[in-house]
């Protein structure tokens, strides 16, 4: 059984990898997309996205990055590829998921699934540019508008030589609206032999039982879940954990805000900070209040003075 922390871009950066690699439970992390649209780049490029290139292509916890590239262009995706590889990717993943809009205009991400021949075109190419001993994976949705043709383009996928596939269970018109459908990966599971990844709407230990117990899949990749729930990574795999206390999250809070300081403009750190706290606010209670008390502020410190107080509060 694995588990892999999906890449969530403008969320997931370095900074959550880090911390939530730390807590555990977690076996690979993905990379936000690299768009791949006309260009090779340059070498910061890659590292400004993903870098623990510069560590191994390992977070500090020893935990890989796979680094994950969206286009449509399979030879520019190729080279970008064999570049990434170079400078160390542990792996490459491939983006047929992305649902927006500027992304898909532009012939990248979900609207690739209506056309599996292009999904095998682009994996092959991609396949064919790296060395043998690094895998390249793919990320798909079951569809673009509708799910005819999922089975189709799990099998392009295979056939152009991924070693894995992910499957967010849901179309790209039904974008991030519950519920994900856990059934319709019993078909891909069937069919494929390449390891395959079930994804969408694991928020708890309950719902990845229930994933579990519906599409019988080894492997799970989780997202909102896990930065909503930190511990979740750990409470799937083994049941004698439990969601952590709110005193925990609280130290959490002030391990990011520490790393957080790597970033130049305090607006972004104080961004990435309320992002967190709302987001977990789905788990604790005491996360949703604090939301609401630090909603409006733009500094980092105003907003750790907050936390700080809820730390305080915690000593009686
Ligand atoms: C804010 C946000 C950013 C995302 N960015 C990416 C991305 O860069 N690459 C990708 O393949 N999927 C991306 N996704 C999709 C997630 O990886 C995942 O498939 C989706 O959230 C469903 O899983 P979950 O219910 O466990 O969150 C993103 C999702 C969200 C909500």
């Amino acid at each position: 059984m694995s588990v892999t922390l999906a890449p969530m871009e403008g969320v997931v950066d370095q900074y959550m990898r880090d911390i939530l690699t730390r807590i555990g439970g977690i076996d690979l992390c993905v990379s936000e997309f690299i768009r791949v649209s006309n260009n090779l780049y340059p070498r910061r490029k890659f590292i400004e996205i993903c870098p623990e290139l510069e560590t191994g292509g390992k977070t500090a916890a020893g935990i890989p990055v796979h680094v994950q590239l969206m286009g449509g262009d399979p030879v520019l995706l190729a080279e970008n590829a064999d570049k990434v590889a170079r400078i160390g990717a542990p792996g490459i993943d491939l983006n047929f998921g992305c649902p927006a809009k500027t992304v898909n205009r532009n012939d990248a991400g979900a609207t690739l699934l209506q056309w599996p021949d292009r999904l095998y075109e682009v994996t092959s190419a991609v396949r064919r540019a790296v060395p043998d001993h690094i895998p390249v994976s793919a990320k798909m949705r079951l569809g673009f508008e509708d799910k005819s043709m999922y089975l189709e383009n799990a099998h392009a996928v295979e056939a152009a030589g991924a070693s894995k596939l992910t499957i967010h269970a849901r179309t790209k018109l039904e974008g991030y609206r519950p519920p994900a459908h856990w059934e319709n990966l019993v078909p891909i599971r069937e069919a494929l032999s390449i390891t395959v990844v079930a994804n969408g709407e694991i928020w708890t230990r309950e719902d990845f039982d229930k994933c579990k117990s519906i599409c019988g899949y080894e492997h799970y990749m989780m997202g909102r879940g896990m930065i909503a729930r930190p511990s979740l990574g750990l409470e799937v795999k083994d049941p004698a954990y439990s969601k952590f206390e709110w005193s925990h999250i609280i130290h959490l809070l002030e391990d990011y805000h520490k790393l957080l300081q790597q970033m130049r403009q305090p607006l972004r750190q104080a961004g990435r900070l309320k992002q967190w706290i709302k987001l977990m606010g789905r788990t604790y209670p005491e996360s949703a209040a604090l939301f609401t008390r630090i909603r409006r502020l733009n500094s980092p410190d105003e907003i750790m003075e907050q936390v700080y107080h809820e730390k305080s509060l915690m000593a009686f």
